[in-house]
């Protein structure tokens, strides 16, 4: 991370005022500004800053700019790679957006949303609803996370098959750049081809460029058939060959398809007793597929597993019969990372691949972990319909964490690095969808070709001349 020096009594003294009483926090009364959701490490800072309109945000930055005082931009905290937390110095500040949080307008002839950065990612989703329509971006975190923060990660989540990133789905948005100006593009536009799009160089920025204070979003139609189905068959590559036969039947409709293996529900069984595999015949993997449309999916939903049970593609499946049921097959999957970190897992990786390359990488990535430790254990899961699957990566069994951590010095990197080389050799990404933040900056730097590391620092240099804003995430100094 950037070394600042820590900023003057006075500088802090003028963002309290900018910011007034109840808008600001010392760090020893904001702990939970600092914890790592998989408690990890903890974060530092001088100060924690939750400004209510997007003027004071400016004002903010504007004397951060002045000060060469570094911000670190806050929205639910829930990031796994350290965007949002600096271990390592605690002179910067935390900008939390959680105050700006209203909903500024729906407008459903333009289909669209203007929200605030602190909008809770679940709450949207109601306020859509009340209107008759839905905003598709949706993920385990959704009763925290901000659509800030989804944002500026560009978030990917369940549904992207379907609908694409949180990127696929902003129109524009509203941000304070580095030098305090506000850049405001929050018209429902489709078309708008005017010079560089700054929208698209400031989503999965992760506040290295500037605070994304409200975005406006899209809204799409509310279908009123969900069908959410549970299948079983005997490996990633079967999986894959399920997509081509349920895409092929179910077009556009399939809006969800995630992977998950017979040990991972073994594990979410194991820490929370009431999820249980629904299959009366397991298997080693799993697939749980959803598709939403008009009346009649769940025929066409039925008939389409009917037919890849006949043409020997799955075993056992079942179709949720109520909502309750649907919820349960999701909690299955929602819980999965949490039953990870309870079982003590040393690395989750978050990588891409293309998605005709799965059954490949899944195979090379156990092979390649058995390789560093022959006694480690690999649970994979996650967005098969997007390339996008999690490693988690535990110690042989009844090892506990910290005693196999102690025994092979340097393991979690090998282990990860092992994950990142297959994933580089099957035409992958070494972040699929959490980010590069504080944690993947020596990866980034490993991977990343010249050119393209040259141009982010020739971007970040340019908009962001004092390093300012989030200092160490994306680009390590
Ligand atoms: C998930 C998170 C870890 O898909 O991305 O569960
Ligand atoms: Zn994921």
């Amino acid at each position: 991370m950037a070394d600042f020096s820590p900023p003057e009594a006075a500088v802090l003294d003028r963002l309290k005022a900018i910011v007034g009483d109840g808008g600001w926090r010392e760090a020893g009364d904001a702990e939970r500004y600092f914890e790592d959701p998989r408690g990890r490490f903890k974060g530092q800072a001088r100060l924690v800053l939750l400004p209510g309109s997007t003027e004071e945000v400016s004002r903010i930055v504007r004397l951060c700019y002045e000060s060469r005082t570094g911000l670190i931009p806050y929205g639910g905290g829930t990031g796994v790679v350290a965007g949002q937390l600096s271990p390592e110095d605690g002179n910067a500040i935390i900008l939390s957006v959680e105050r700006l949080n209203r909903i500024r307008e729906v407008n459903a002839q333009d289909f669209a949303m203007v929200v605030e950065a602190g909008c809770i990612l679940e709450n949207i989703h109601a306020a859509a609803s009340e209107h008759g329509l839905m905003f598709p971006l949706s993920m385990a975190s959704k009763g925290s996370c901000t659509i800030g923060g989804n944002l500026a990660t560009n978030a990917g989540g369940i549904q992207v098959v379907r609908y694409g990133n949180a990127r696929d789905l902003c129109l524009g948005i509203e941000a304070v750049l580095p030098s305090g100006d506000v850049l405001s593009e929050l018209n429902p536009l489709r078309k708008n081809n005017t010079g560089y799009d700054l929208r698209h160089l400031l989503i999965g920025s992760e506040g290295t460029l500037g605070i994304i204070t409200a975005a406006t979003i899209v809204l799409k139609p509310m279908d009123p058939e969900t069908v959410t189905a549970f299948c079983a068959l005997s490996s990633p590559a079967q999986a894959l060959r399920v997509f081509e036969a349920l895409r092929k039947s179910l077009g556009e409709s399939l809006s969800g398809l995630e992977l998950m293996s017979d040990f991972g529900l073994g594990l979410v069984n194991a820490h929370f007793p009431d999820l249980k595999n629904p299959l009366a015949e397991p298997d080693d993997w799993y697939l749980l597929a959803e598709a939403s449309g008009l009346e009649g999916m769940r025929e066409r939903v039925e008939t389409a597993l009917a037919d890849c049970m006949e043409a020997g593609l799955i075993g056992d499946a079942v179709v949720a019969a109520s909502e309750a049921q649907r919820a349960k097959l999701w909690d299955l999957r929602e819980n999965t990372p949490e039953a990870n970190r309870l079982s003590g897992a040393i690395c989750n990786s978050d990588t891409a691949v293309p998605i005709s390359r799965i059954g490949d990488f899944v195979a090379a990535t156990h092979a390649a972990v058995k390789t560093v430790h022959p006694g480690l254990r690999t649970n994979s899961y996650g967005h098969i319909g997007d390339g996008n699957i999690h490693h988690n990566v535990f110690p042989p069994e009844g090892v506990a964490k910290p005693d196999f951590i102690a025994a092979n010095p340097g393991i979690i990197d090998a282990v990860r690095h092992a994950i990142d080389d297959v994933t580089v050799q099957c035409n992958g990404s070494i972040s699929a969808e959490h980010g590069i933040g504080r944690l993947k900056t020596g990866d980034l730097a490993f991977y990343a070709s010249k050119a393209k590391l040259q141009a982010i620092r020739q971007i970040k240099a340019a908009l962001d001349p004092h390093n300012i804003m989030n200092p160490g995430a994306i680009v390590a100094e």
